[in-house]
């Protein structure tokens, strides 16, 4: 499909819930969205009226850093009011559920409510119950869509095209919603992707993703255009998942030495936060080969193009 063809796409859904159900062109759309929305970043001025009057609710139950200011940063540029709902001072802590919650925002006319939750499939019930749409922004184990879309942006701004790039992903896949959403989209995309990860934490269930999976890190390198640490969950050390971090580290750690091994100009993701010394070393998360930093500015552009695609009702035409 080419660029115009993209561009011509219009936007039709309420939600953005997860990569599944998105076809490689609504992907190509939000991407393609998102490069004027980068332009915009980098102006002195960075305010646009296009969101004028429409409202946002964060509505973060678990932590976040990057993605729930990237929102804030994103919907304000576009001149929504953002309403920050702040789960340690609500009513959540005298038992209010999560939808008597999501349902008290809509009657404050909220257009949009972008949600973080500790259970799988939060957003989706939200979505199904809500007027209003509804972005996903990390729910459980299942999916981070928002997440996977800017690791996509980052990507395709070194490389222009998907086909023919060997993607690695390394870490805690079982548990990961940032590598399950990145195989589902990058597997659209037309890229090879290997998962990788030590047999405790990459069952052979994993394979219902449609992708290659290996423990062998060291034997995938050859050839690898992208490697993505995940951040290792440390907790899960205590449920006996990998033996020792310096083990775990020897194996799947990546370090400078080990990336030389790809024999190309490899780029290194991770969508944070780090544990440096663990599933990445500080020198080569601080190199020219690390586009971390990239992926957080990506991330904003991104997220404006899809609030704007999901509020605005619009296409890839955007003009800023
Ligand atoms: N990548 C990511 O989701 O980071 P935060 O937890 O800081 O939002």
């Amino acid at each position: 499909m080419s660029k115009k063809e993209v561009r011509a796409l219009s936007w039709k859904r309420k939600d953005l819930l997860d990569l599944d159900d998105l076809s490689a062109q609504e992907i190509e759309l939000i991407l393609q969205c998102a490069l004027p929305m980068k332009e915009v970043l980098s102006r002195p001025l960075k305010k646009l009226p296009t969101l004028r009057g429409k409202s946002i609710a964060l509505m973060f139950y678990e932590n976040s850093t990057r993605t729930r200011t990237s929102f804030e940063i994103a919907g304000k540029i576009l001149g929504a009011d953002i309403t920050n709902f702040s789960v340690a001072q609500s009513s959540v802590y005298k038992g209010e559920s999560l939808l008597d919650t999501a349902k008290t925002l809509q009657a404050m006319n909220i257009d949009l409510v972008i949600i973080r939750h500790a259970s799988s499939g939060a957003s989706e019930f939200l979505a199904k119950q809500l007027r209003a749409g509804v972005i996903n922004g990390g729910d459980g184990q299942h999916a981070h869509p928002t997440q996977a879309l800017l690791d996509f942006f980052t990507m395709k701004e070194r490389w222009g095209d998907f086909r023919g790039k060997k993607i690695l992903i390394v870490g805690d896949i079982l548990h990961s919603r940032v590598a399950r959403s990145n195989a589902l989209g990058l597997k659209k995309l037309g890229a090879e992707v290997v998962l990788i990860g030590p047999p405790t934490l990459l069952p052979p269930e994993m394979s219902y993703l449609g992708v290659r999976t290996s423990y062998n890190l060291d034997r995938e390198l050859p050839g690898a255009d992208a490697v993505m640490a995940l951040r290792l969950q440390l907790e899960r050390q205590q449920s006996g998942l990998f033996p020792s971090l310096r083990e775990y580290n020897r194996l799947y750690g990546l370090t400078k030495e080990r990336i030389a091994k790809t024999g190309k100009d490899t780029i290194v993701l991770h969508p944070g936060p780090l544990n440096r010394g663990v599933e990445i070393s500080s020198d080569l998360a601080d190199s020219v080969q690390s586009v971390i930093e990239e992926q957080v500015t990506n991330g904003v552009a991104v997220r404006m193009a899809l609030i704007y695609l999901l509020m605005g009702g619009g296409t890839g035409n955007v003009v800023a």
